[in-house]
C-alpha cells in the first residue's frame, strides 16, 4: 500500500503513515462461493470459478477477499453447517483448489480471509454423530449442550430460548433404544448443534483448525457468530416477551457473554505467532458499538462488522450519529472502524434504500457507497454491489433454500438485521456477461444456476457495465482507485464535520497536506451552497462530476441522493 508523509499540522494521522497493519484501511470484498462463478457448470459456484474471476477483483481495486464457507457440509444453512472443517465440500472443489485460489490471489496482490464457524457445527459432524450414538450419559455429549427436557415426561424444551431462525432453540433426541431422550441446543437450525465452549476439547480443536488454514496461507478469518460461543451459566430463561434475533438492545443469556473474550485473547496469541499480519474479524451482533469494541481490545480480534451502521437508514442525523459513535468506540481501543452496507444475510442496500422506487434505490446506494468509502477505517463490500444489483424479491418458494424462510424467522419485521428468511434474494448468482441466464455465471449459455436470475440482469452484467462511465461498476472502480491514491481517504481515525444545511452531511478529512471534503445530500431535493472545493467524484457519474457543482469561489448545486468528493 502507498506510503504517505505525515503532516503533523493536519487533523488526521493516516494509518498508512503510522505503519499500522494493512487491515486498518483495507477494502474487503465478500465472495459468496455458491453464487460467484461456476467453473464446472453444475449450477453452483465453486472455488475454481472464484480463482478464474480473481482478476475482476484486482481490477475493481479491493485489498482482500473474504470467502463464505466452502467446507464439507450438508448445506442445511448454505455451508454454515460444517461437517468437517478441514475438508472442501466436493460441490466447491478440493483442498488443492483452495490452495490454488490462495496462491493466485496472493500473486494478484489480494489477501484471503476465510470463514470460521465456531459456534456450531453440522449435525453430520463426527463429534455430534458420535455423541448421539453413544447415548444419554456419554461424555461425548459434553462437547455440546445436551439437557433433559422440562415437564413430567421431559417433553418441554429445557429453557425458553428461541432459534434465530424461528421456533425453539432445542430439539429432542431419540435414544439409541428408540425412547425419547435429552434435548440439544441449536441457536440456529436443528441441523446446527451448538458446541459447548467450556469444554477444553472444543477449544483445542478450533486452535487446530485455525492453524490448518493459516498453514495453508490464508490471511485471516471472519468469525461466524463470534458473540455466541459462551452461554450464561445454567442456561437461564430469557424470561421476557419477544427475544432478540441478532441485533437488539436487550442482553440475552446466549449472546455477547463476557466469557467469549478469553477465547479471542487465545486466538490473537495464535494469530500473532504467524508472520504476515494475519487477522480476524468478528461477526458479533452486539447491542451497541461500545460492546463491539470490547472484541477489539489490543489483545483480541482486529475488526468487527459494524452492523449498527448497516442497519441505519437513509437519514442524515442518524448516519452522523452512528459515524461519530463508531469512531469514538473504536478509537477507545485503538482499532479501526469498519463500515458495511450489504452481506449475504441482509436485503441489498440498493433495495433497502429504494422506498419502492428502484432508480432512487440505486442512486442512494451509490451515494451511500461513496460516503462509506470516504470514512476512516476499513470497508466491506458484498459481491454484486459493484454492479448495483437489487435484491431479488420475487423468487418462487420452491427454489428457496434459506432455512430461516422455512422456519419463519421474524417474518414481516422489515428490519435488515439478518436472518429474516429473505436471504435467498441477495444470494442470486452474479451476472458476468451475455444476454441470457446464467449470464456467464456458468460456462454454458442456457445452463443452470442454483437460483434463477432475473432476465433484466442482462443490462447489469460486468461486460455490459465495463467502460460505461454511468455504470455502477465504473463508479466503484474509480472510487477505489482514488481511495488508494488519495491520502485522506480511508486512513486516519476521525472526521471533521463542516457546517451544512439540515439533511446534508459534510465532513472534512486532511492528511499529508491534502484535504478532501465529502458531501452527501439526503434532503431529497437540490441544495445550493458555496462549493467546498473542486469536485473530484460524484456518485451520479464516475467520469463527469457535473456542471452544476462549480468550484472554489462559486456556488454548487448538490443533487439529491448523491455524494460528492471534493478536493479543497
Ligand atoms: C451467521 C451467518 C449466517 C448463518 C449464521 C449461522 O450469521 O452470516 O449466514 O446463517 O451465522 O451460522
Amino acid at each position: 500500500m502507498t506510503q504517505h508523509i505525515t503532516d503533523a499540522t493536519t487533523d488526521a494521522i493516516t494509518d498508512r503513515d503510522a505503519g499500522r497493519g494493512w487491515w486498518h484501511d483495507a477494502v474487503i470484498y465478500q465472495v459468496y462461493p455458491r453464487s460467484f462463478a461456476d467453473a464446472d457448470g453444475d449450477g453452483m459456484g465453486d472455488l475454481p470459478g472464484v480463482t478464474a474471476r480473481l482478476p475482476h477483483l484486482r481490477d475493481l481495486g479491493v485489498d482482500a477477499v473474504w470467502l463464505s464457507p466452502f467446507y464439507a457440509s450438508p448445506q442445511a444453512d448454505a455451508g454454515y453447517d460444517v461437517a468437517d472443517y478441514r475438508v472442501v465440500d466436493p460441490v466447491f472443489g478440493t483442498l488443492a483448489d483452495a490452495d490454488a485460489l490462495v496462491r493466485r490471489a496472493h500473486e494478484l496482490g489480494l489477501r484471503v480471509i476465510v470463514d470460521i464457524v465456531p459456534n456450531h457445527c453440522s449435525d453430520q459432524h463426527e463429534w455430534f454423530r458420535a455423541a448421539l450414538a453413544d447415548g444419554p450419559a456419554s461424555p461425548l455429549r459434553e462437547r455440546f449442550h445436551f439437557r433433559p427436557g422440562r415437564g413430567p415426561g421431559g417433553e418441554l424444551p429445557p429453557n425458553d430460548w428461541e432459534s434465530v431462525f424461528g421456533g425453539p432453540a432445542w430439539t429432542r433426541t431419540t435414544d439409541p433404544d428408540g425412547t425419547p431422550g435429552d434435548w440439544y441446543l441449536h441457536l440456529f437450525a436443528p441441523e446446527q448443534p451448538d458446541f459447548d465452549w467450556e469444554h477444553p476439547a472444543v477449544r483445542e480443536e478450533f486452535r487446530s483448525v485455525l492453524r490448518f488454514w493459516l498453514d495453508l496461507g490464508v490471511d485471516g478469518f471472519r468469525v461466524d457468530v463470534a458473540h455466541g460461543l459462551i452461554k450464561a451459566p445454567g442456561l437461564p430463561d430469557v424470561g421476557h416477551g419477544e427475544q432478540v434475533k441478532l441485533l437488539g438492545a436487550a442482553p440475552v443469556p446466549y449472546f455477547d457473554q463476557d466469557g467469549v473474550h478469553e477465547i479471542y485473547r487465545d486466538w490473537r496469541a495464535l494469530l500473532d505467532g504467524y508472520d504476515g499480519e494475519r487477522i480476524a474479524v468478528a461477526e458479533a451482533w452486539t447491542p451497541t458499538v461500545e460492546r463491539s469494541a470490547l472484541y477489539l481490545r489490543p489483545d483480541e480480534l482486529h475488526q468487527a462488522f459494524n452492523f449498527t451502521y448497516l442497519t441505519t437508514g437513509w437519514d442524515a442525523a442518524a448516519l452522523r450519529a452512528v459515524i461519530d459513535r463508531s469512531l469514538a468506540a473504536m478509537n477507545s481501543v485503538a482499532a479501526p472502524a469498519t463500515w458495511v452496507l450489504s452481506n449475504h444475510d441482509v436485503v441489498r442496500h440498493t433495495t433497502r434504500f429504494a422506498d419502492g422506487d428502484p432508480a432512487r434505490g440505486l442512486r442512494r446506494a451509490r451515494a451511500a457507497t461513496l460516503l462509506m468509502l470516504a470514512l476512516p477505517g476499513s470497508a466491506y463490500l458484498y459481491q454484486g454491489e459493484e454492479l448495483g444489483l437489487p435484491e431479488v424479491t420475487d423468487l418462487p418458494d420452491e427454489v428457496r433454500q434459506d432455512p430461516a424462510f422455512f422456519r419463519g424467522a421474524g417474518q414481516g419485521s422489515g428490519q435488515p438485521s439478518g436472518q429474516e428468511g429473505t436471504r435467498d434474494g441477495c444470494r442470486v448468482p452474479l451476472p458476468w456477461s451475455g444476454v441470457r441466464p446464467p449470464f456467464g455465471f456458468g460456462p454454458v449459455a442456457g445452463g443452470p444456476s442454483w437460483l434463477p436470475q432475473p432476465a433484466g440482469w442482462a443490462d447489469l452484467t460486468v461486460a455490459a457495465q465495463q467502460g460505461d462511465p454511468a455504470s455502477t461498476l465504473e463508479l466503484y472502480r474509480t472510487a477505489l482507485a482514488l481511495r488508494r491514491a488519495h491520502p485522506a481517504l480511508g486512513a486516519g481515525r476521525d472526521v471533521a464535520w463542516e457546517e451544512a444545511p439540515a439533511g446534508v452531511l459534510a465532513f472534512r478529512r486532511t492528511a499529508a497536506g491534502r484535504t478532501l471534503v465529502v458531501t452527501t445530500n439526503l434532503t431529497g431535493r437540490p441544495v445550493t451552497l458555496p462549493a467546498p472545493g473542486t469536485p473530484l467524484l460524484c456518485s451520479l457519474n464516475s467520469r463527469a462530476p457535473g456542471a452544476d457543482l462549480g468550484g472554489p469561489g462559486t456556488d454548487a448545486v448538490l443533487p439529491p441522493d448523491a455524494t460528492v468528493w471534493w478536493e479543497r
